[in-house]
């Protein structure tokens, strides 16, 4: 499986390997259950889910071309314990029920450094609110970023919301990585946890 063209890959029936749409909210039978946004080519998510296969994991990424080493992943390796949605973040709430994540991983999000386009941001506060009625209570957001200046403006959104209490955390590289983990593995990486109250 490696389709090249945006309209052969938009045209593609994964089957029940990917997930484009749903009538209703996901239902898991794990009791953990944990998100990553803008999973790119996913390597962290799959050795997690091959490493912890009591562990929900759900893969969400919007560009389908990035997407599809991980889904040949899932399927060869036939990872059951790994979801993959091809969906935008903003609508997550049509996939996912309210308070049914323990965790949500932002891994080296776009950064949208210039000020009109702050508002895609994944830690926007449009998009806090929403991680915020997805997780339990006690859920916890990981967010981890090469950039100094959405790192600062994040640590800013995540004070100002009341659902969150976030704490400054010390990057230490762990046993699995996303591609820009490594990529960036040069550079300082700033790193936090927001956690739901
Ligand atoms: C800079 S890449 C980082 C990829 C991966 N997290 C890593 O660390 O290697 C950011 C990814 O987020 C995806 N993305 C950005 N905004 C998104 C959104 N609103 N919904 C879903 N995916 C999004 C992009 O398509 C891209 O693959």
């Amino acid at each position: 499986m490696r389709l090249r063209h945006k309209k052969d890959i938009e045209n593609f029936d994964f089957g029940d390997q990917l997930i484009k749409q749903v009538d209703q909210p996901l239902v898991f039978n794990t009791p953990k259950v944990i998100l990553e946004i803008g999973v790119g080519k996913g390597s962290l998510i799959k050795n997690s889910a091959l490493n912890n296969p009591t562990i929900t994991y759900v893969a969400l990424e919007y560009n389908l071309t990035i997407l599809q080493s991980l889904i040949k992943a899932k399927t060869v390796e036939k990872i059951n314990n790994l979801i993959i949605i091809n969906n935008q973040a903003l609508n997550l709430p049509d996939f996912l029920s309210f308070s049914s994540l323990d965790e949500i991983w932002l891994n080296f999000s776009d950064p949208w450094l210039k000020k009109r386009y702050h508002k895609r941001r994944l830690t926007y506060p449009t998009y806090l609110n929403i991680y915020a009625n997805l997780l339990k209570s006690q859920g916890v957001i990981y967010f981890k970023t090469d950039s100094s200046s959405l790192f600062n403006d994040s640590l800013t959104y995540f004070q100002s919301n009341s659902n969150f209490q976030v704490e400054v955390l010390t990057y230490e590289k762990g046993a699995f990585c996303t591609e820009y983990e490594i990529k960036k593995a040069d550079l300082p990486i700033y790193y936090l946890k927001g956690v739901k109250i």
